[in-house]
């Protein structure tokens, strides 16, 4: 095969080269383009442009594969925990046991955020948001701690991304029990980090929490599975932040935001609220579909879709197998699964899903597995956001490092009025008597 691609534009032929990746992903090299033909490509949404080259995460979605630094996520949710994954993607190989001993350990010291962070919460308006909280707060531990330079070494970073992990986690926290108007519970040295997240969410000083270590594995999976999907919005926007050189906070802190979109990891909730809907309208799943079928309508259903999986989503199977686990375990029963099902298998059948490649995405039943543990429903997009932040922050490091990373600024196509003169005030006339 030819390294190079040829172009022909106005008679003139242009040779342009051809990159691989370790997996036979190819990309045509344009970022010479504009500057040897004075044009550039057009590709809204960035549907099909690579931003990066990246060794995390690896996604083909035409066969339902993601892999972790090489390691399918079947293998990692089967063996591994959510911080021996979050090393991996970090450092780019799994830890020895010695490794993972440290990196624990600096999990748990840095876990307590500061006393003064309560005030922030108790200002927000009863009923926000905790995503808008979440991002906000994570801005704000700037302030609390020191930033570390981009180029610094190891050790200052894996104090950072340490800090970053483990307090992001009791900030998720925290906020839900200051929202209820509750007593914050502090982390604890005794837990690992997916039990001391559900600790400090449900104990009580009135009823203690007991752990049940199903629940524990449970979430685990989910946040290994959550934790890198590759150039996704929220994580091309931690990138796109960065590029411009501002602090690991504030980069995370912008993920937060594109990840709490419904289209994205908002997605999560608007399933479950999608699926009280149809429970509510008798259970028949059917005008629902056909609703997001009418282009007249801007109704799409939720937790269907997805821009590189153009058939299952690996995700899905792995988290269905832990939906029945742990409702099994707990002895409940879940009427929106039902539903879920039913409107799965309508869907899938349906000509027009069919023909659009529309599949349940991992948004579909994660929900489920969320209300299975009593996660509220507005906390779904955070908990999203706590298992994808090992990504986010190795997709920072990883573009810090990169010798050829430049400031991230797409261009356009101008379509606005073309060059004229302005008009003094007294001489405009009004939009509606023109
Ligand atoms: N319901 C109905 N029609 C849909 C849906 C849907 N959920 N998703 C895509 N389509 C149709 C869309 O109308 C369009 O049809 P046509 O070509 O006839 O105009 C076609 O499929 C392609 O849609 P698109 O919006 O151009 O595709 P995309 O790659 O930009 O969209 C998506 C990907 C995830 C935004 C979209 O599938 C969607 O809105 N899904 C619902 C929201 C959702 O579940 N998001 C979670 C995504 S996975 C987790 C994550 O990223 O965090």
């Amino acid at each position: 095969m030819s390294d190079k691609a040829t172009l022909i534009l106005d008679g003139k032929t242009y040779e342009l080269p051809i990159i691989e990746g370790t997996e036979g992903e190819k990309a045509i090299d344009i970022s010479k383009l504009f500057k040897e033909t004075g044009y550039i490509t057009f590709d809204p949404g960035y549907v099909n442009t690579g931003s990066c080259t990246s060794a995390i995460t690896y996604m083909d979605g035409k066969n339902g594969i993601l892999r972790y630094r090489g390691i399918p996520i079947e293998q990692l949710a089967e063996h591994s925990t959510f911080v021996e994954t979050s090393y991996l993607l970090i450092h780019g190989e799994l830890p020895t046991p010695d490794e993972l001993s440290h990196f624990s350990s600096l999990l748990n010291d840095h876990s307590l955020v500061h006393e003064d962070m309560k005030a922030f919460f108790s200002n927000y308006p009863r009923g926000a948001h905790p995503m808008g909280i979440l991002s906000s707060m994570v801005n704000a531990l700037r302030a609390f701690y020191p930033e570390v330079p981009e180029r610094s070494h190891e050790e200052e970073i894996d104090l950072t991304v340490a800090r970053l992990l483990s307090k992001l986690r009791t900030l998720a926290a925290m906020s839900y029990k200051i929202s209820r108007g509750h007593l914050v519970i502090y982390p604890s040295h005794e837990l690992g980090y997916c039990a001391n997240f559900l600790n400090m969410m449900f104990d009580s000083p009135v009823k203690p929490y007991v752990i049940d270590y199903d629940v524990v594995r449970a979430l685990e999976v989910f946040w290994i599975i959550s934790a890198d999907h590759e150039q996704n919005c929220s994580t091309s926007a931690v990138r796109h932040v960065g590029s411009a050189r501002v602090n690991l906070y504030a980069s995370i802190s912008a993920g937060i935001s594109a990840l709490w979109g419904p289209l994205h990891g908002g997605a999560n909730q608007e399933v479950v609220e999608m699926l009280e809907r149809i429970k509510n309208s008798g259970g028949d799943p059917r005008p629902f579909i056909e609703r997001a079928k009418d282009k007249e309508d801007p109704f799409r259903l939720m937790g269907f879709g997805h821009r590189v999986y153009k058939t299952y989503d690996p995700r899905v199977p792995i988290i269905k197998k832990m939906v029945d686990r742990i409702l099994e375990k707990l002895e409940r029963t879940d009427p929106l699964l039902e539903i879920a099902q039913n409107l799965e298998e309508a869907a899938v059948n349906d000509p027009y899903f069919i023909e659009h490649d529309l599949y349940p995405n991992v948004d579909f039943y994660s929900g489920i597995l969320l209300r299975a543990m009593d996660i509220p429903v507005n906390m779904f997009p955070v908990m999203f956001a706590i298992g994808r932040l090992p990504g986010w922050i190795s997709q920072w490091k990883e573009s810090m490092d990169d010798p050829n990373q430049k400031l991230c600024r797409p261009r356009q196509v101008y379509t606005g009025p073309t060059n004229r003169d302005y008009i003094p005030r007294d001489k405009r006339i009004s939009r509606s008597k023109r």
